[in-house]
């Protein structure tokens, strides 16, 4: 029971979750900077609170992060440490156009992401490289609205090609939009979207969704002319829903929960709008605005492998009860055979196996799980060290479900990062205390602590896990 002798063993980071150096040497503002911690958070990601800019009521995490923009080098030491074979990070798109739609790129954000590159190589580790992880050019909002504007797929593009050309070599792995379903959700987030008061926000999000989904399918072109070495995938919150009961009402609308993140991968891997979206935005009368050549480029540029995260399993019911649990993504009903995390989110490792063979049955490409994890509050004992069993137990079982699907079904899995190797900042939530890592930060939820790193004892763990590739789970 183990993995092929290549498989990479990592852990994933976003730009806007660690680096923190928000305006040095040159980068522009982003929506990932403007979203603040605490209860307005959650109005501001989801477009409904308009927030350009900061202001003094609000404390905004990501404007230091974890400050791996000045410690990148010993960070990435210490994934070289626990023997990481890859590194899924991303590139902030601020650093590079750092309003968006410049003529030429900006060479100190370029150089940045070279010296992460280099150091990853000099300890033989394989970047995984998301092209876009939420973040959005303030400067592209402002002005063209985010992907709700057509144009948005050429500034885009342009982003591609520069880092395409600029890394050939350096990168193979490619993602070209994280969590792409994210924009139905938290559509300021996972596309530069603020609503205005009376819009069709249906209509908006799946005319930013296509817009999303024929600049992906542009880049894997771009990617396959510049190097037919590189490999490009997809990626999506995954996590498949189950009916609460067998009343087919309630499988029904479970299938409907899972189409509605099928729908991005449908397009993305299978190269066309499947049938059942076009009829449900035939019946909401939100039919997206396309142009003649973007059903060819689509079907033409399908990707090479589809990445996930995978945080819990979702549960449907249809008699209205209030019973809900929260969750990566969006709330559905509490699932009575689950125990539940300190944030609310199922924990279901056998549901990973459940959701690798979904995907896989449907699609038959490779797979890459690219987040998976457990957030947490860690206490620091006497000793000062982080005993962290919890996480160990977490990862475990869902490595176990992960080696089931491997070699009892035969899932064709390129490799594991798991979430925040090392303690980021919260997408959700924004705070720091929800932990993730295999390396503790000082840092808290206030911006308080010294930023100093810590191993806790996972970091010792999933080194025996990767020396032993997957085999030495105790
Ligand atoms: C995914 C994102 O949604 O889940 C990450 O790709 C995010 O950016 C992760 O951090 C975990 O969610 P959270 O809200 O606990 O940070």
């Amino acid at each position: 029971m183990k993995f092929n002798d290549n498989f990479l063993w990592g852990g994933a980071t976003a730009a806007n979750q660690c680096e923190g150096g928000y305006n040095e040497d040159g980068r522009g503002l982003a929506n990932v900077d403007v979203c603040p911690t605490g209860k307005d958070r959650s109005a501001v990601i989801t477009g409904n609170l308009k927030m350009y800019d900061f202001d003094d009521d609000h404390f905004y995490p990501a404007k230091v992060a974890i400050d791996m923009y000045h410690n990148f080098r010993d960070d990435i030491k210490l994934f070289a440490e626990m023997g990481f074979k890859v590194y899924r990070m991303s590139i902030a798109w601020s650093r590079i156009f750092p309003n968006g739609d410049e003529e030429t790129p900006n060479e100190k954000g370029l150089a940045f992401y070279d010296e992460i590159f280099n150091e990853c190589k000099k300890y033989g580790i394989e970047p995984l490289v998301t092209i876009c992880h939420f973040d959005c050019p303030m400067y592209l909002i402002k002005n063209y609205g985010g992907w709700r504007n057509r144009k948005m797929i050429g500034f885009y593009e342009k982003l591609c090609r520069t880092v395409f050309e600029r890394y050939k070599g350096k990168v193979k792995y490619w993602i070209t939009f994280n969590e792409i379903n994210m924009i139905l959700h938290a559509p300021f987030m996972g596309a530069g979207i603020c609503f205005e008061e009376g819009e069709n926000r249906e209509k908006i999000k799946y005319q930013a969704a296509h817009h999303e989904l024929v600049a992906s399918a542009i880049a894997t072109k771009i990617a396959r002319e510049i190097d037919k070495d590189y490999k490009v995938g997809c990626m999506f919150a995954a996590g498949s829903a189950y009916p609460y009961s067998c009343n087919p009402k309630d499988v029904w609308e479970a299938t409907k929960v899972d189409r509605e993140s099928y729908f991005f991968i449908d397009v993305q891997a299978r190269g066309k709008y499947p049938n059942y979206a076009l009829k449900e935005m035939e019946r909401k009368g939100i039919t997206p605005v396309m142009e003649a050549d973007d059903i060819d480029i689509l079907r033409k540029y399908t990707v090479d492998f589809i990445a996930f995260s995978y945080y819990n399993s979702r549960c449907v019911r249809t008699d209205n009860s209030d019973d809900v649990a929260e969750g990566n993504l969006f709330a559905s009903a509490k699932n009575p055979y689950l125990s539940y995390s300190q944030w609310g989110w199922p924990i279901d490792p056998l549901g990973l196996r459940i959701t690798l063979n979904h995907i896989y049955d449907r699609y038959e490409k490779p797979l890459f799980i690219v987040e998976n994890g457990l957030g947490v509050k860690d206490e620091i004992n006497e000793n000062g060290e982080i005993e962290d069993d919890y996480r160990i137990d977490y990862l475990r079982e869902h490595i176990k479900a992960m080696r089931d699907a491997v070699n009892l079904d035969g899932v064709d899995l390129i490799g594991y990062t798991t979430w925040g190797p090392i303690d980021l900042v919260s997408a959700g939530s924004g705070e720091m205390e929800k932990r993730y890592g295999f390396i503790y930060v000082d840092r808290d939820n206030e911006g308080k602590g010294t930023l100093e790193r810590r191993r806790k004892k996972s970091f010792y763990w999933y080194k025996k896990v990767i020396e032993s590739n997957g085999s030495d789970l105790d």
